[in-house]
């Protein structure tokens, strides 16, 4: 698995280098503006804890790796709770009809980050363990990286409006190591397993899916960031009201 998880190691510092990212250090933009993207990762977040209760969780199991990955579940599923706290805090509860949140969260804006729990779902769907393993340490790759650097941002913002954010904040980035079940010691035991060739490959396949999906992802909130304005957040235009709008 150590080739695997260099592989992992590789892609996530490409990703870290997302024109997302960079716009997020620009400290030339008011800290609330560079984070004017974050309604687009709602169905990601929120549909990261059902991913990990309903799809990769399976009990019980005799399974040693099924049994680290149902733990691992246990602490990545409850993490929306905090992400709701920040909307709040970040200020994204204001007006905005149901119909019209229905419109922006099954609309363009948001399409990307729609599929990231949905492909991963799939391919882990009667994948063997060690290869959803390997697809939940790509995830963590990314959530860490992201994190780090949404976490600096949001510390910026934490000195203007004295708020704590659980979710983007450190308090987040404390709990993800970037690897799965809070532990580097996974990655020992990790690197010490023996994959078949055809486990090999399966692996490479779900650890470069996860990372195109998140990369999607990413690039789609960064061209939703680009549109926004921090004042009038969801505006028409980006609520989905264009003829691409899905029926
Ligand atoms: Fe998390």
């Amino acid at each position: 698995m150590k080739k695997i998880l260099e592989l992992i190691e590789e892609r996530k510092q490409k990703f870290a280098e997302l024109p997302l990212f960079q716009f997020m250090q620009d400290k030339s933009i008011d800290p609330q503006q560079r984070l004017a993207w974050v309604p687009c990762v709602v169905p990601l977040v929120m549909g990261f804890g059902e991913l990990n209760r309903y799809d990769l969780r399976r009990e019980p199991t005799e399974d040693k790796i099924q049994q680290l990955i149902n733990r691992h579940t246990y602490h990545d599923d409850h993490h929306w709770i905090w992400f709701l706290e920040d909307l709040e805090k970040l200020g994204f509860d204001h007006c905005i009809t149901f119909s019209d949140a229905m419109r922006f969260f099954w609309g363009d804006a948001t399409r990307k980050s729609r599929q990231i729990c949905h492909q991963i779902a799939l391919y882990s769907f009667k994948a063997e363990p060690i290869v959803v393993l390997a697809g939940i340490e790509a995830i963590e790759a990314t959530g860490n990286a992201a994190f780090q650097q949404i976490s600096e941002v949001v510390e910026e913002l934490q000195q203007i409006t004295q708020q704590e954010y659980r979710y983007f904040g450190r308090h987040h980035l404390q709990v993800e190591t970037g690897h799965s079940m809070g532990t580097d010691e996974i990655e020992t035991v990790l690197e010490a397993f023996d994959l078949s060739p055809e486990q090999h490959q399966q692996a490479i396949e779900i650890v470069e899916m996860v990372f195109q999906v998140f990369t999607d992802a990413m690039n789609e909130a960064m061209d939703y960031a680009k549109m926004q304005s921090i004042e009038h957040p969801f505006t028409t235009t980006r609520l989905g009201k264009t003829p691409a709008m899905i029926a």
